[in-house]
């Protein structure tokens, strides 16, 4: 990614948060905001979610083109194989306080599992590979051992044959899930897996600039993703609709939080100006885990809080709208809704590292300073 920026604002306060700015040309993926489209390598998002699965997403990622059925196969034989993690990380997972939050438990489970990768020091394009390919087999085997180690239990070992969505969901429950949630994960998946620069994809790439590891550039990356401004905003939209807790008391919270001037988790995008294309297909996965589960309560709470905010601030929910209510409903822990979004965004961070490694400028942008200068130094005991 080159440094370079086209058409720079004059000044550029902080508080503008680089809004607009180019800073780069990538091919992973685009986000054209007024249209509400999202496309990966080309293809757009509801082609990808209709038709494809999440092992063939990442292969587009990584290698901008899809892949025919010989290279399929043995990428899912690829990531089968690394599904396990080293004991000694096991062993890392069984000493975190089971109060830590997933998030940060996962960020050091990643920066640890580096010191077990023979070749983590090899920036070359076969090696980053390599470490996508294993980062991507082995983000749901860290988040399931914790979630089961702070819940007292024991790992479940992960099944080598099958896919990523279907494994995660055994791992987690220790029985195998049904047909349509793991189909349904699958394309939750496949919506997580890469948006252009967020923050996040932005982070890994200041880091993977500085030629630093995979690994180094993920955890960086996961850092960034815990905010509640960003990946954290999923497990906060499940908060809220737990604390309003009824159909009928959607309208008074909105109503006084939006007097208290509180933003409501879920919505608003700092690219969309219409509808999250993401949104679309999680809207309908969230009625259709409540119908399964024969509760529509959090679904129906979801489009009366979604009709009201389009009414009183003219606002469309966003990717973690009604993720939230989705995992809910297959009966995922709300800490574990951030964790989740890194077990598909890992595809698209490692895509946009190999990105930078190949065309590589350290990046190092200008402050516009506006402090004071020429100060006078005064000695402290004359302060
Ligand atoms: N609820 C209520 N008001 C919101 C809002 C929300 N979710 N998101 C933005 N606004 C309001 C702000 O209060 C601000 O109002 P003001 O001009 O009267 O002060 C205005 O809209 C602009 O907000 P800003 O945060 O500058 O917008 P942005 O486009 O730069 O930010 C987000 C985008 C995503 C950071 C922002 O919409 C947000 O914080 N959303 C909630 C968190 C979330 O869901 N994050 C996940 C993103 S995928």
């Amino acid at each position: 990614m080159a440094e370079t920026v086209k058409d720079p604002p004059a000044a550029t306060p902080s508080s503008t948060g680089l809004r607009g700015v180019v800073v780069g040309a990538s091919t992973v993926s685009d986000v054209i905001g007024d249209k509400g489209q999202l496309i990966y390598q080309g293809y757009d998002i509801h082609d990808l979610a209709n038709h494809s699965n999440f092992e063939e997403v990442a292969f587009l990622l990584w290698n901008k083109r899809l892949p025919k059925q010989n290279e399929l196969e043995e990428l899912k034989r690829a990531l089968g194989a690394s599904y396990r993690i080293p004991n000694e990380v096991i062993e890392v997972l069984r000493h975190t306080p089971a109060d830590a939050d997933p998030t940060d438990v996962l960020r050091t489970a990643v920066s640890s599992l580096e010191f077990y990768d023979s070749k983590a020091r090899d920036i070359s394009v076969e090696a980053s590979r390599g470490a996508a390919i294993k980062l991507t087999a082995q983000f749901p085997t860290l988040v399931a051992a914790a979630d089961r180690l702070r819940r007292g239990l024991e790992p479940v070992d992960p099944l080598p044959h099958e896919n990523i969505a279907t494994n995660f969901l055994y791992m987690l429950k220790g029985e195998r899930p049904s047909a349509a949630d793991a189909k349904l994960f699958d394309v939750c998946l496949i919506l997580h897996a890469d948006h252009e620069l967020n923050a996040s994809t932005f982070t890994a790439r200041v880091v993977a600039g500085t030629l630093a590891t995979v690994y180094a550039s993920v955890v960086a990356a996961i850092g960034a993703l815990s905010g509640p401004l960003h990946g954290g905003a999923n497990t906060n939209v499940m908060k809220t609709l737990l604390e309003i807790g009824e159909l009928d008391r959607v309208e008074s919270y909105l109503k006084s939080a939006l007097a208290a001037k509180r933003k409501i988790m879920g919505f608003g995008h700092a690219v969309y100006k219409t509808e999250d294309p993401r949104a679309t297909h999680l809207r309908q996965f969230s009625k259709e885990t409540g119908e399964r589960a024969g509760n529509t309560k959090w679904y129906e709470m979801s489009r009366k809080l979604e009709e009201l905010m389009m009414r009183e601030k003219g606002m469309y929910p966003n990717v973690d709208f009604y993720s939230a209510s989705t995992y809910y409903m297959m009966g995922i822990p709300l800490d574990l809704y951030t964790p989740i979004f890194a077990v598909s965004r890992i595809t698209g961070w490692t895509a946009h590292i190999l990105e930078q490694y190949a065309d590589n400028k350290l990046i190092r942008p200008r402050a516009d300073y506006v402090g004071p200068r020429d100060v006078a130094y005064v000695p402290i005991e004359q302060r």
